[in-house]
């Protein structure tokens, strides 16, 4: 069942949100969320040593959904001191943590040491950092392959060769040798180098390439993976012209490459893992937001009472999110607006001459698909504030799970 055929907003849900919280504000939704978790965990059954993902916290960084997501089985994917502090106030510890990160701060590493988490070096350099800086290696490593010219890339995370992302082939093979003198005894291998991909060919032939350096890293330095990590990056269609990605047919080409590759040269104890967020929040979460102006000037545009600051997809890589009307889902599109915010910056827009049914001063517009890096993007330009975070339970009972910036919030750090 495709994710966009399980939506439960409707005006009495929207309705009795606002009777608490005032628009903008997202909603997330658990029954969707537990069905893609579900759908994933059972497809990549098959993995021998076990699969597993660690959520990309950066994704979608509320604790009340990383908690939820823990007890379904996920580990954390974590980037920052934020993130590492979020998984251990929920009490979720030592190797549920992946710490994936780059540029990485002393202090960072240090938290992640004390956290047991597995560490993913995002560089050569990054060993002699860790050892003159914090002390032994841990007995888990992990490396993050950039594999050059390999493969392509996208337009959201660039080609391989412009990305300032993990280690070359080259330096791949001596971090593991060096690595092994420095005493680690466990290792893991991992790569990102596409972000919302849906062709699944793509993330095959990445699989493959990893499954294949697992077994030229045993011929050549005797070295056995414990874990394949294939990153984050697996898309959703935010265009109704898009199709799901068939994660049955990406698990089945993955199984049988793991047979071919893996098992044959007798690796079959290595574990799948993924770092994947779009594709497990992003279908469930919505952004509600208010009809305050309709104008006209050379063109007719919409201004809604949530700005870029609070989703910034669309100015920033001019994603494209779905957007319907309150009530008038099934209303004929009949006019062409741009849905705009109220920064002053031009491209702070939703869309760009859009089709929509006609729009009046307060309908409320639902943008699809903001389950995942959308509030985390959100920033305070113009003094706009965040908003508020509402967690639709199953039994259809709302939570507030993040409340809305307040002015007292955005004057907090200032020295007066
Ligand atoms: C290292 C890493 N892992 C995982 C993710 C999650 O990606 P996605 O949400 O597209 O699955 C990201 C996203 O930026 C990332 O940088």
């Amino acid at each position: 069942m495709e994710s966009r055929y399980l939506f439960r907003i409707n005006k009495e849900i929207v309705g009795e949100i606002e009777k608490k919280v005032s628009t903008p504000f997202y909603i997330y939704d658990e029954f969707g969320i537990e069905i893609t978790v579900n759908k994933l965990y059972k497809v990549f059954d098959w993995v021998p040593g076990g699969y597993k993902n660690f959520f990309a916290v950066k994704a979608l960084p509320n604790p009340q959904i990383i908690s939820l997501l823990h007890k379904m089985g996920m580990g954390v994917d974590t980037s920052s001191m934020a993130e590492l502090v979020i998984a251990e106030r929920l009490g979720i510890v030592g190797e549920d943590i992946m710490f994936t990160a780059n540029n990485v701060p002393k202090e960072d590493f240090e938290k992640a040491l004390e956290l047991g988490a597995i560490i993913n070096f995002d560089d050569l350099s990054y060993l002699d950092f860790f050892t003159k800086e914090i002390g032994n290696l841990p007995e888990l490593v992990c490396f993050r392959y950039n594999p050059g010219n390999l493969k392509e890339g996208n337009d959201l995370i660039g080609k391989p060769t412009e990305s300032k992302y993990g280690l070359t082939k080259d330096q791949l093979f001596k971090a593991y040798a060096k690595s092994k003198q420095m005493g680690a005894e466990r290792f893991g291998l991992h790569t990102m180098v596409v972000s919302n991909m849906l062709n699944v060919e793509y993330l095959i032939d990445t699989a493959r390439m990893l499954f294949e350096l697992a077994v030229e890293l045993k011929e050549k330095l005797d070295i056995e993976l414990e874990f394949i990590n294939l990153g984050g990056g697996l898309g959703i269609p935010y265009k109704r012209s898009e199709k799901e990605v068939d994660i049955e047919i990406y698990s089945k080409s993955l199984k049988y490459l793991y047979d071919r590759i893996l098992k044959n040269n007798n690796l079959s104890h290595i574990k799948i893992v993924s770092e994947f967020g779009r594709y497990i929040t992003g279908p469930h979460g919505y952004l509600i937001t208010k009809v305050l102006h309709v104008v006209e000037k050379y063109k007719k545009y919409v201004g809604v009472d949530a700005s870029m600051s609070s989703l910034m997809r669309p100015a920033l890589y001019g994603a494209y999110h779905h957007i319907t009307i309150l009530g008038k889902e099934y209303k004929k599109e009949k006019e062409i607006y741009d849905i705009t915010g109220s920064l002053c910056e031009n491209n702070d827009k939703f869309a760009i001459d859009r089709k929509m049914p006609v729009i009046i001063v307060g309908d409320i517009l639902i943008l699809h698909d903001v389950g995942a890096h959308g509030h985390a993007m959100g920033f305070q330009y113009n003094g706009k504030l965040r908003p508020a975070e509402i967690l639709l339970k199953k039994d259809k009972s709302i939570k507030l799970i993040r409340r809305a910036e307040e002015l007292k919030d955005y004057f907090s750090t200032i020295v007066w």
